[in-house]
């Protein structure tokens, strides 16, 4: 049986809403069902969301939801690629869950209004999170927040930011791990850290010379920024 994502939206986009400011005017780009705007609206954490997909048929799926949850008058669906439609409308806190790391720095980058109002950003890569660490750190954000997270076997990585307009470089291995779940340290760090291992060791067989002996540097700094965390 398909579980109703509204009433039981997951451990994943449970963790998302508590970094969602109390009374923020938010926005879910790739919403799909609706169910995180539902959640902070039912649990009274926001007044008014909007509810934003590129795709008709998730839309209205989130329509029908947004009714029947009684919220059809806090909830907005909007059809619109990323950010698009949103500037303007007040927007504090805005959730991208559930996309590529790639996809989710180009929606960042095409909506300047996200800087300008100082946007807090809470993102949940499902690929390519060093990509979007990266991306964050050299566009002005500054990385605010850091949770790793298991559902089902699976683990999430969950990045909160906020546009500062300083830019800053980390290394390698940091933007592999994130810094604030490298001082988090414990089993989920190592988990991390051995996925990023096991990925990175699949490319470095395929590479050669100067650039296969960086890969296996940032290998060696990943196993040194864990290290404490596997002692543990
Ligand atoms: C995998 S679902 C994730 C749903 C929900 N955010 C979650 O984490 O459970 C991705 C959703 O993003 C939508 N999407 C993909 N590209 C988009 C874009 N450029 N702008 C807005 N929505 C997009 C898709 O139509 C789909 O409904």
């Amino acid at each position: 049986m398909q579980t109703d994502r509204t009433r039981d939206p997951g451990k994943r986009l449970l963790a998302a809403a508590q970094y969602v400011r109390a009374g923020a005017v938010f926005a879910d780009v790739g919403t799909d069902h609706a169910a995180l705007p539902i959640l902070l609206c039912r649990t009274g954490r926001v007044q008014k969301a909007y509810a934003c997909d590129i795709a008709r048929a998730p839309l209205e799926a989130a329509r029908r939801n947004i009714e029947r949850a009684g919220l059809a008058g806090r909830i907005v669906p909007l059809l619109c690629d990323g950010f698009s439609g949103l500037e303007g409308l007040g927007v504090t806190d805005a959730a991208v869950c559930g996309m590529g790391g790639e996809l989710t720095a180009r929606l960042i980058g095409a909506a300047p209004f996200l800087a300008r109002d100082r946007v807090r950003l809470i993102l949940q890569p499902m690929t390519r999170a060093r990509f979007l660490r990266s991306f964050l750190l050299s566009a002005g954000f500054s990385i605010e927040e850091e949770e790793l997270l298991s559902d089902a076997g699976r683990q999430y990585e969950l990045i909160v930011a906020s546009y500062t307009g300083k830019t800053e470089e980390w290394s390698e291995a940091e933007l592999y791990l994130g810094k604030k779940n490298v001082a988090r340290g414990g089993e989920a760090l190592a988990r991390l850290a051995a996925r990023r291992v096991a990925h990175l060791k699949n490319l470095a067989n395929g590479q050669t010379g100067a650039e296969k002996e960086k890969t296996e540097e940032t290998i060696r700094q990943i196993r040194a920024l864990a290290a404490p965390a596997e002692r543990k």
